[in-house]
This record gives C-alpha cells, structure tokens and sequence, in this order.
C-alpha cells in the first residue's frame, strides 16, 4: 500500500494507482478543492503542496508541485494543502496576503499561501531571500507581485531571524496544532511499513521525480504503474569516496543544492541551480530522470559532462560503469539495455589550485526557462599555463547533450592564451551541428556557444583577452 498523512489524517492508497497525479488524487478522490489546477506542467504554482519528510527524527518540508507529482512519491511523508493550514481564524500568511491585498481574483492564492507557510518549516531562517526562494515558481496574474512581496515582508518582520520552532509558529497562529504530532506518526508509520515488503516492479516505466514524464506523457502515466525509483534508499545516497564525489540516480536537484559534500566538492554553484527552473521543480527533479530523459539541452547532463563524470547502470545486480559521455548515441537513444536502469553518478572532483570548472546557460528569459544553449568546461593548467586536461560540453548544438572530444582533445598540451582560445572556437565551430529550431536559428546558436565559451575563458582570467575584440560582431540571422 502506498501510505502517508494527508493534513491531519492517515491515508492508504492502492499500489495500482500509483502513477496518478497527486493533485487528480487530492481533487477527485479525497474532494478537497484548494489547491488549484491551471498549466499541469509545473509551471505556476497553483497545484502547490509542502512534503514532509522524517530526517533524523525531524519533519523536513519542501514545496512541490502536485499536478506532475506521482501518488506513489507521497509514501511515508506527511502531504499539507491549504486545507491543512487553514483554522478558525485566518492563519499568520493568509492575514498579511488580506492585509497587503496580495490576492485578487484568488485562484493562484492557496499556492502562495502553502508556498510562504513552507518557507516557515525548511528549518533555514525567516529571511525574505528565503520566502521569496519557496514561491519562485508561482505565477499570479492579477496582483503584480509587489503586494505579495509586501505580505512576505510582514511575515519576516513578525518572526524574521533564525528558524522558528513548530511551537512558535503554532503559538503565533501560523499552524494548526496538529503540526506538533506530525514527527510521531511519521515515525509510527515508518516502523510499521518496514515490516511490508513494497513490491518492486521489475517491469514498466522507470519513474524518478515525474517532472519530464507527467508533461511529456501525461495520460499514460495516469493510467500505468510505474516503476518508483523516487524512494529507493540505494539511489538517494551522496558521498566522497577518496577523490571522488558519488551520488544516486535518485537524488534530486534540490538534494544536491542542499548537500554540504556537493558544495564542497563543486563550490560556487548557487548561481546555477538558480538557473535550474525553480524551487518546486528542484525539489522534485531526479539526477537520474535528467540523464535519461537525453535532453540535448538537459543543464546537469551538460553540468556532468563537463565535469566528465561517470555512471553506474544496473541490471539483475549487475553494475557496468560507462562514461556519461559515451551514453548517448543519438536523439534520444543511449546506450542502456532493455531492463537496466542508471543506479549512481560519479565523478573526479576538481581539486587544486589551477582546477577550474565553469557552467553557463542562455535562455530566453533567465530564471525558469529551458535553455537555448548551455556550456560546461573543466580546464586544469599547470604552474605554466598550460592546459593539461580539459572537459567541453554543449547543450542545443546537437541531437545529444555533446561532449565536445575534439575540442577537448585540442585544448589539452596548448598553453592557455588568447591564440588557443581562437583556435579553438574554430575547432568548436566545425565540431558542432545546430539547427534551427523555436530556440534560435542555427547561426544564433553557434554566436551563443562561442560566448559561453569566451564566458569560460573570462572566469579563469579575466585579463586573458580584450574583450572588445574578440566578442563576435556579426551578423546573425
Ligand atoms: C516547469 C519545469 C521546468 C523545468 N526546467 C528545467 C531546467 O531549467 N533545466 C533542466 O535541465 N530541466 C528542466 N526541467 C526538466 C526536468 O525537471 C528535469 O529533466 C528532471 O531532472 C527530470 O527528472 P525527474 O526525476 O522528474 O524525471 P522523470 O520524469 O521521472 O523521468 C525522466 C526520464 O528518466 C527515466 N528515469 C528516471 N530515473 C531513472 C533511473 N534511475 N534509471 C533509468 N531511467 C530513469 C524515466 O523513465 C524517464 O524516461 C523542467 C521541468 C519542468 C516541469
Ligand atoms: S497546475 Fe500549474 S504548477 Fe501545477
Ligand atoms: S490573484 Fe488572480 S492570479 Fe493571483
């Protein structure tokens, strides 16, 4: 059985249903109609709820988005809607959106509420920067955002600073009481469920956080029973094994911005995984669910190529390590057998002084868009400056996410200067094969990769051209 607590109430839901959209599950079996449906792609924000997670004995909430999200991912977490916040009164946000008229026609409105109110049990401090992080992929049509924004700023004056306890929020009415009794009956329902063995599917499509398959296929995954790779513990697991930093299938984005080992093994990526869609989305999207999907514009396909990672694919126990690399083999295709699935990510970490890594992306809009192109580059120089290995992928230049060999090939021995970097556009140029597509024509593309590429070289010298004679002027259909 698929169990968890939904508001303040025990739910069992049948297996054979697993592949059902949470918010279906919610508004057509349970009737409870606060949380909206409006894009189903995990979009806007409508369909918001916060799951709660048992993390060594604490209820750890993260927002997510309820149309795209599988039932079976709900196993063993505590689900909170709007429902589940409501009280008597008005709770703390609803009572400063009422003040600051954040809401208008109202239909985005429980979203935002049941984003703020999550924003209050991350465990992070009541900060704006944080209540703006858990709402950035609502979408209001009415308001202009500026009254929400005032709403957000009343609820930091009233508790701002440090996190605030389940007891604080309760006594200050922003939670129901009930919140407090959460943790137990998570614990209670773990310890029993443990005892029933959850039947593995060794058929049927493989399903991580959902937020590729519920947009691509949505109908299909209603009606089937997927395979839930979500939860497995073996594939959420992230560690450092001497040099090298491992990860599970199933570990999310958000996992990994969250990981302490992540951001000491890649440091400085907070600008990155801010260009990954938003916080909801973060929450849900698998590592795994990235690569698979071969995406030719995938942002942590090309962020892994880059760093030339590995991976591990399993089957009957099995486990072969290929080069990410070497997975791909043509729109879509890659190279995984019928039955096997991805079970881990690995790759070197890049460590001393003269070790840079860098990741860019373009799209039409910076934040919560796909990208047109995006570029990844590993460069280790010596104390010469010489390059002695680098690592080059392109997304949106190609059929695959592309590892640029022969221009990786080409930079490794050369000494890092402005004649290298020229030759090499010239060699990313011949090795690349755009088209045209609603992202930009395929002369536009090839202008893009060369910035981005330019864009590398910059953040490892900034002194290492004129910028204003080498940024491409020409004309571009
Ligand atoms: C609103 C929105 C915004 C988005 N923005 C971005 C963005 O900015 N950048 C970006 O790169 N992507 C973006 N995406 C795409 C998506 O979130 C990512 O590709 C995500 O990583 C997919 O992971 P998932 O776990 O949700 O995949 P799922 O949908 O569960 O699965 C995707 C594919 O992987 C397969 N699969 C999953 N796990 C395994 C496994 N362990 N072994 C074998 N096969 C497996 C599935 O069968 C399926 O074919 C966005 C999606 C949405 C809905
Ligand atoms: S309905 Fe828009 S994100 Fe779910
Ligand atoms: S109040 Fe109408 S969409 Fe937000």
């Amino acid at each position: 059985m698929i169990r968890f607590i939904l508001n303040n109430q025990s739910v069992e839901a049948d297996p054979k249903h697993s592949g059902k959209a949470f918010l279906d599950f919610l508004r057509k079996d349970e009737k409870l109609k606060g949380m909206k449906l409006v894009c189903k792609e995990g979009e806007c924000g409508a369909c918001s709820v916060l799951v709660g997670e048992l993390i060594e004995g604490k209820v750890v909430y993260q927002s997510m988005t309820s149309c795209i999200m599988p039932l079976a991912n709900a196993h063993l977490k505590h689900i909170v809607t709007i429902e589940g916040i409501n009280m008597e009164e008005l709770n703390g946000v609803q009572q400063r959106m009422v003040d600051n008229n954040g809401t208008q026609c109202g239909f985005c409105t429980p979203g935002f509420v049941v984003g703020m109110t999550g924003a209050l049990l991350t465990g992070e401090p009541v900060t704006m920067e944080n209540m703006i992080k858990n709402i950035d992929g609502n979408i209001c049509r009415c308001t202009g955002y500026h009254s929400i924004q005032r709403a957000c700023e009343s609820v930091v004056d009233d508790l701002g600073g440090k996190a605030k306890s389940l007891n604080t929020l309760i006594k200050k009415g922003y939670l129901p009481a009930y919140f407090k009794t959460i943790a137990k009956q998570l614990q209670k329902l773990n310890e029993e469920t443990k005892k029933e063995k959850w039947e593995e599917r060794k058929e049927g499509i493989r399903l991580g956080g959902g937020t590729d398959l519920y947009v691509q296929k949505p109908r299909a995954m209603y009606e089937s029973e997927p395979e839930h790779m979500y939860d497995k513990p073996q594939l959420n697991k992230i560690s450092r094994v001497g040099k090298e930093f491992r990860f599970g299938a199933s570990v999310t984005m958000g996992d990994l911005y969250r990981s302490d080992v992540f951001n000491e093994a890649v440091p400085g990526q907070e600008e990155f995984f801010k260009l990954l869609s938003s916080t909801p989305i973060r929450n849900m999207a698998t590592i795994g669910g990235n690569l698979v999907n071969a995406s030719p514009i995938g942002d942590f396909t090309i962020f892994l190529l880059g760093l030339n990672s590995r991976i591990v694919l399993t089957l009957k126990n099995k486990n072969r390590i290929i080069d990410l690399k070497d997975f791909y083999k043509d729109y879509k295709k890659m190279d995984l057998k019928k039955g096997e699935y991805l079970k881990e990510i690995r790759f070197d970490i890049p460590e001393g002084k003269n070790t840079y890594f860098s990741f860019e992306k373009v799209s039409q809009r910076k934040y919560l868009d796909i990208a047109g192109v995006n570029s990844a580059l590993l460069l280790k120089l010596d104390d010469e400056k010489n390059i002695v290995d680098a690592h080059l992928s392109a997304g949106g230049v190609g059929p695959i996410p592309w590892y640029l060999k022969k221009s990786s090939r080409f930079l490794i021995g050369k000494k890092f200067e402005k004649k290298t970097i020229e030759k090499t556009l010239e060699k990313i140029n011949e090795e690349i094969t755009p088209i045209s597509d609603a992202r930009g024509s395929a002369d536009y593309k090839r202008l893009l990769l060369r910035q981005l590429f330019l864009a590398h070289c910059l953040k490892i010298d900034e002194n290492i051209f004129d910028v204003s004679t080498l940024i491409g002027t020409e004309k571009v259909n």
